[in-house]
């Protein structure tokens, strides 16, 4: 059974990263032992020597749900999950957003090569993502949660590597329209540690400039620039729309349309509930 051990440094091998890491199965971890400074550095040359690790049977039980959230940016894909995550409080919520903004504002390397990507509105490079999302899918996993996966896959090769691991029960795809989502990003603050988001004619925070629970300044997100959003609007329509077509042949997906979260997620919170969510 193959398993992810150790982490060697080797040029422009990252393609042998990509091939060891599609056979693994997320399941049968015991350890998911990627540590941050070996991450930071696969953007730069890796391959995993599958050999020497000890592994134990960690399935999941039925009861749990493996959830994605999909969407353009600024879509609400976080906002309908922080929905989520209050109505369905057994539920885990990975956004790979909010981790790469972590890694930038904890300056590791991982987060200085992202920045790059992140600020020109470009998706960082699928073999650091993959790597990133299922080590914390699998840590999540063993935490016996539901999970939702916010912010991934993002490209067909995302998606067909976490399928080789998991099983995605439930994708909710919240189809927004472009010219919504622009005036929303111009109006968005976040609080950088916690990843909350405000929006002040949508949902402010109760002492302006700050964040209703520490009390810390919000910022607005270096990628929100409007050239920015523009480009990362243009990589959904080419890069992740495709992702709808292959969910809804899987028999998975459930688009829901419209402006407005509150009215939207009502309909999101029966589908779950159809789904088995609880
Ligand atoms: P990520 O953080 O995932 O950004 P995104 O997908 O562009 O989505 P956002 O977080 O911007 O928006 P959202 O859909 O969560 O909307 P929100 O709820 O905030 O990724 C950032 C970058 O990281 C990427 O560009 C890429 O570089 C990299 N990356 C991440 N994952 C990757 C991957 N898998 N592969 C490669 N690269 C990856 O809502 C938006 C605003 O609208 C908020 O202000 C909110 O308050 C407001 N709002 C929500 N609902 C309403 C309403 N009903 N009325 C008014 N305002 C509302
Ligand atoms: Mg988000």
């Amino acid at each position: 059974m193959p398993v992810l051990s150790t982490i060697s440094h080797e040029k422009n091998e990252l393609s042998h990263f990509r091939v060891d890491y599609l056979t693994l199965n997320v399941r049968s971890f015991n350890n998911s032992s990627i540590d941050s400074s070996a991450k930071g550095r696969l953007f730069n040359s890796t391959t995993i020597d599958s050999s020497s690790m000890a592994v134990d049977d960690i399935s999941n039980s039925p009861n749990e749900k493996f959830l994605l959230i999909l969407g353009k940016p600024g879509g609400g894909k976080g906002t309908i999950s922080k929905k989520i995550l209050k109505d369905f409080p057994d539920t885990e919520h990975i956004s790979t957003g909010d981790i790469l903004r972590q890694h930038v504002r904890n300056k590791t390397e991982l987060g200085k090569e992202a920045k790059a990507y992140m600020d020109r509105g470009d998706l960082v490079p699928d073999e650091v993502m993959i790597s990133l999302v299922l080590e914390d899918s699998m840590t999540a996993i063993k935490s016996g949660k539901h999970i939702l996966l916010d912010g991934f896959p993002r490209t067909i090769e995302q998606a067909v590597a976490l399928d080789e691991n998991i099983d995605v029960e439930v994708v909710v795809d919240l189809n927004i329209p472009t010219d919504t989502i622009v005036e929303r990003i111009a109006d968005r603050w976040i609080h950088p540690a916690s990843g909350r988001v405000y929006n002040y004619s949508y949902n402010p925070p109760l002492h302006h400039g700050k964040d209703d629970e520490s009390g810390e300044d919000l910022v607005q997100r270096d990628d929100d620039k409007p050239e920015t959003v523009r480009k990362r609007l243009d990589a959904y329509d080419k890069v992740t729309s495709p992702l709808i077509q292959y969910y809804e042949k899987k028999g998975v997906l459930k688009t829901f349309s419209g402006t407005m979260s509150d009215k939207i997620y009502p309909e999101v919170e029966k589908w779950l509930k159809d789904m088995g969510l609880n």
